[in-house]
C-alpha cells in the first residue's frame, strides 16, 4: 500500500496523461507459449491516451513531456498500472443463485450428486427458462458492475442455461443488450451443449441434431455469438457428439470452444488440439499426451482454479507441466452459480499460484494477456503498447506481487475502458 490517495471520483474524467506511474506493467505477446519473460515493466513513468487508444508511454524515471496540460492530467501518485484484467470464460446469464446447494456442499454432498438430483445446472435451467428476456438482462448488466470494478473490462460470456432454441436465443440476446448498455466489452459464446436437457433425457443425439442444424444457423444469423462451446464430460456430452458440434460450428464460420476433463480425463484436449478450437477450458485432469496435444496447437488453455477450488476439489490443472511444456494459458472466473460465483480475477491469481504453482508475474500474464488470445483479440486488449486500446487498472500497490499476496481485497483505485474512467474505489462511474 502507497501512502498517496487520489481522488478518481471528481477527476479528469477522460485524461489524455496519466502521470506519477510508480510501475507500468507491459505483457508482452509471443508466437507460441507464454513468453520467456511475460511482463516488461517500466518504473516511475507515464501513458498518453488519444482517441480511446494508448499513443505511447515514457521510459523509466522519465517526466511527462512539457506540453501536457494539468486539465488533461492525472497523477496517480505513484500507483501502479496494468492492462484492464481479461475474463475469457464466464456465465454471466442465469436467473436465481444456488447457495442452498452450497450449504448442502458444506454438509458434504457433491456437486454431482446434487446434479444427479435434478439440481445443479438443470435447477439454473429452470430459472432461466421462466425468466424474461428485460428480466435477465436486468440481472446480467448487475453482474457487469461487478466484474468492472473488480477490474475485469472485457470478458467472454457464455449462454448454456437456457438448452431450448427460444430460451438460448433469449439468453444471448439478453447478454447483447447489456453489452451495449455497459462498458464491459463482451465476446459472445453459444452453450446450448452445456447439459441435456431434460426434454432430451432419452435420446441426447437428438438435441445435438438440432444444435447443429438449427441453433447454431440461427445463433450465426442474429449475429449473436463468436464461438460455440460444448461440455464434454460423463452425464453431458461425448467426444463425438462435441465432434458433431464443431462441424457444425465450422460450417457457420464460428470458433470452436471446449469444457473438458473437468471431473474426469476423456480426451477432451486432443479434441480441441484436432479441431484447432480457441480454448480449452478446466483441463484439471489432462494427462501428460493432452498436454502435449495442447502444447503443439494453438488452443489456449483456460485455467479456472476458482471451481476447483470452490468445489473442494483437491486436483488442480497441472498448469506448471502446461506452461513448461509451451501451453499458452489464460486464467478466468469461470463465472456462474454453481461452481464458481466469484467475478475476481485478483482471487483466482492467488489460488492458481498457490495451487498450480504459477508466478505472479505469470498469473498477472494470463489474466490480461493470455486472456485475450483466449477471446481472440490480442492484438488490441491485454496489454498497453501504443495502438491498444487504454483499458487499464491504476492499483494502490507497489508491485504486480501484491496483487495476488493481498488475496480476497484487491480491488484497483481505478478502472479505465477506452481511455475513460468507469469505476474507482469499489463504484462504478458513470459520467
Ligand atoms: O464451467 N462445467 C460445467 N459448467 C459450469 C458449471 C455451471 C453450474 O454449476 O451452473 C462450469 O463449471
Ligand atoms: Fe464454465
Amino acid at each position: 500500500m502507497l501512502k498517496n490517495t487520489v481522488n478518481f471520483e471528481n477527476n479528469v474524467d477522460q485524461p489524455r496523461f496519466i502521470s506519477g506511474i510508480g510501475q507500468l506493467v507491459l505483457p508482452q505477446r509471443a508466437s507460441k507459449g507464454l513468453p520467456r519473460k511475460p511482463l516488461r515493466i517500466i518504473q516511475n513513468t507515464w501513458l498518453e491516451i488519444e482517441n480511446c487508444k494508448v499513443v505511447r508511454y515514457g521510459g523509466n524515471g522519465e517526466s511527462p513531456p512539457e506540453k501536457a496540460a494539468l486539465s488533461e492530467t492525472i497523477d496517480v501518485a505513484g500507483m501502479l498500472v496494468t492492462p484492464g484484467l481479461v475474463d475469457c470464460h464466464s456465465h454471466p446469464v442465469f436467473a436465481g443463485t444456488r447457495q442452498n446447494e452450497f450449504v448442502r456442499r458444506c454438509q458434504g454432498a457433491s456437486y454431482q450428486e446434487i446434479a444427479t438430483e435434478g439440481g445443479g445446472i438443470l435447477s439454473t435451467v429452470r430459472g432461466v427458462r421462466t425468466a424474461s428476456e428485460s428480466e435477465l438482462a436486468d440481472a446480467v448488466l448487475k453482474r457487469f458492475d461487478k466484474f468492472l470494478i473488480a477490474g475485469t473490462t472485457s470478458i467472454e460470456g457464455k449462454s448454456g442455461y437456457g438448452l431450448s432454441l427460444e430460451d438460448e436465443l433469449k439468453s444471448l440476446r439478453a447478454l447483447k443488450k447489456s453489452a451495449s448498455e455497459h462498458p464491459l466489452e463482451v465476446s459472445q459464446t453459444l452453450l446450448a451443449a452445456h447439459v441435456v436437457p431434460p426434454e432430451f433425457k432419452q435420446n441426447a443425439d437428438d438435441y445435438v441434431q438440432l444444435i447443429c442444424d438449427t441453433i447454431i444457423p440461427a445463433v450465426k444469423d442474429a449475429a449473436l455469438a463468436e464461438a460455440v462451446d460444448v461440455f464434454v464430460e460423463d452425464g453431458a456430452y461425448s467426444l463425438k457428439q462435441a465432434e458433431k458440434i464443431f462441424h457444425a460450428a465450422k460450417d457457420a464460420g464460428l470458433r470452436s470452444r471446449i469444457h473438458a476433463d473437468q471431473f474426469t480425463a476423456g480426451g477432451g484436449a486432443q479434441l480441441a488440439a484436432a479441431y484447432q478450437a480457441l480454448t480449452a477450458d478446466h483441463m484439471d485432469q489432462t494427462d501428460d499426451t493432452g498436454i502435449q496435444a495442447l502444447a503443439d496447437s494453438s488452443v489456449v488453455v483456460t485455467l479456472l482454479p476458482g471451481a476447483v477450488f470452490f468445489l473442494g476439489m483437491s486436483q488442480y490443472a497441472p498448469a506448471r507441466k502446461m506452461v513448461d511444456a509451451g501451453c499458452r494459458i489464460a486464467i478466468s472466473t469461470d463465472f456462474n452459480p454453481g461452481s464458481a460465483p466469484t467475478q475476481s480475477l485478483p482471487l483466482m491469481m492467488t489460488i492458481a499460484c498457490i495451487y498450480m504453482h504459477l508466478t505472479p508475474d505469470e498469473t498477472l500474464w494470463a489474466t490480461t494477456m493470455g486472456g485475450a488470445y483466449g477471446v481472440d483479440r490480442a492484438d488490441n486488449i491485454g496489454g498497453l503498447e501504443p495502438g491498444y486500446q487504454a483499458d487499464l487498472c491504476v492499483w494502490d500497490a507497489e508491485d504486480i506481487n501484491y496483487l495476488p499476496y493481498s488475496y480476497g481485497n484487491m480491488l484497483p483505485e481505478a478502472v479505465f475502458k477506452a481511455g475513460k474512467i468507469v469505476a474507482a474505489s469499489g463504484k462504478r462511474i458513470n459520467r
